[in-house]
């Protein structure tokens, strides 16, 4: 990142509280100062155990202290929250959030935090019980209304054996962030509705209050304990649209066929499936209370008649196997038939044909039979379309025109087809 990509040099006070991701802060910090950015950081006492002062003052070329006590004569606190731009607290632990929503003030950091108008990003760290805890999420509600910007917490695994909610974001998901309320800076704090407006206005947060189910991954269909029949899709234009939908103010539900979701925001509901029959009972539960539904998962058509319950062994089936399936419900078509007034259901058609007209052909006919609204209409292949981080796609109607075309990552392909689809539904038809 280079310092005319994040604009002329800022002061940007880095707050670290107690937690084992402040060693991850290190890299945060050298990701700012090299983006030419004065940075100070500020650990709390329990920080320290974690990462030590001297490490903070190499990487940020600037003094550490923790006291607000020393150098009284610079009222340093003050000091340091007027000076500051921006300030990041990463990691950010249940405490420390509590202590910013009461203002509460017991350190430099939680003093220099009170003592500035600067923007607020914090990037919380901690166990999933703490994070679910009503205290802490009335905690959250508050600072977000006052305008502090949240980057995470991911799922993932956590410092012991556990995974869920509660993993500190990224470091570079953090300077992107940071740097991003750095371009904003001077604007004030504002309210949730305003930033619901101005994000309106940016194409952002228009999905607040929309209940949003995703599918996405390939589902499997076990033969015996160890072998299953399944395919190629990577769940990422899927997960795309999940996080993007997220990050307009959808709550999202994401359904995952077989594919590792710890990257998505822990504000993701996430519900793991294997096989289709799994599937179709997870995404008729949630899409029971939904207003969208997206069918972004590769659903296997067959299955297996029989499911051994030993491993097939080649001694009993020699040269030739033969294996009969027995057809999956479209969940599709049956999620399209029994959609309720106001609910939108879209589906996916990943399609080896390579020539468009033939290709949309292909589309209409299949919105035809499946009854979806909208039907997102890709070409895949031996070499692409799978596991890539870029699509092509087109947005068919029900009366099969195009809607919307667009190519580029998964994530831009992900916020055309929302804005194709969803962003138009006035927010009184939500919750029907
Ligand atoms: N789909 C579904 N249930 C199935 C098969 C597919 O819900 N048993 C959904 C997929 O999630 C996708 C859409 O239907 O949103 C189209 O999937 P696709 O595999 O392209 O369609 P098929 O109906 O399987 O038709 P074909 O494979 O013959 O093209």
């Amino acid at each position: 990142m280079t310092p005319d990509a994040a604009g002329p040099r800022a002061t940007i006070v880095v707050g670290v509280t107690g937690g084992i991701a402040a060693y991850k802060a290190v890299s945060l910090v050298r990701t700012l100062v090299l983006a030419g950015h004065d940075v100070h950081v500020v650990p709390t006492e329990a920080a320290l155990r974690f990462v030590g002062a001297p490490t903070w003052e190499a990487i940020s070329r600037n003094p550490v202290t923790t006291q607000l006590y020393e150098g009284v004569d610079q009222v340093r606190h003050v000091a340091l929250g007027q000076l500051a731009e921006l300030i990041v607290i990463a990691p950010a632990t249940a405490n420390t959030l509590a202590k910013l929503a009461h203002g509460l003030v017991d350190d430099l950091l939680t003093n220099t935090v009170l003592a500035s108008n600067a923007p607020v990003v914090v990037a919380p760290a901690m166990h999933t019980e703490m994070w679910r805890n009503a205290a802490t999420q009335a905690n959250v509600a508050t600072l977000r209304e006052r305008g502090v910007t949240f980057v995470g917490p991911a799922s993932g695994r956590l410092t012991g054996n556990d995974t869920g909610a509660g993993r500190m974001a990224e470091p570079d998901e953090i300077a992107e962030t940071a740097l991003a309320a750095l371009k904003r800076r001077g604007r004030g704090p504002r309210s949730r509705r305003a930033r619901i407006d101005e994000a309106s206005d940016a194409g952002r947060l228009d999905l607040d209050g929309l209940r949003l189910v995703v599918t996405a991954g390939g589902t499997r269909e076990p033969f015996d304990p160890v072998r299953f029949l399944g395919n190629r899709s990577s769940g990422k234009q899927g997960m795309a649209i999940a996080a993007a939908a997220a990050a307009r103010g959808a709550s999202v539900t994401l359904i995952a066929a077989n594919i590792g979701t710890d990257a998505l925001p822990a504000t993701i509901d996430v519900v793991d499936v294997s096989t289709t029959l799994e599937l179709e009972k997870a995404v008729t539960d949630a899409a029971a209370g939904a207003d969208a539904v997206v069918m972004a998962a590769a659903v296997a058509d067959y299955r297996p008649a029989q499911v051994q319950q030993g491993k097939i062994k080649k001694e009993h089936t020699g040269e030739r196997l033969t294996v009969e399936f027995v057809v999956n419900p479209d969940i599709l078509a049956e999620l399209s038939a029994a959609k309720r007034e106001g609910q939108t259901v879209i589906g996916f058609a990943a399609e080896t044909e390579s020539d468009p007209a033939t290709l949309l052909e292909l589309g209409r006919k299949k919105i035809a039979r499946k009854g979806c609204d909208f039907l997102v209409v890709n070409n895949v292949g031996w070499n692409h379309g799978f596991a890539t981080d870029d699509n092509d796609i087109v947005v068919l109607n029900r009366a099969g025109d195009i809607v919307m075309e667009a190519s580029g990552s998964k994530l831009s392909v992900a916020d055309r087809i929302l804005d194709a689809t969803l962003s138009g539904r006035e927010e009184s038809t939500r919750h029907a």
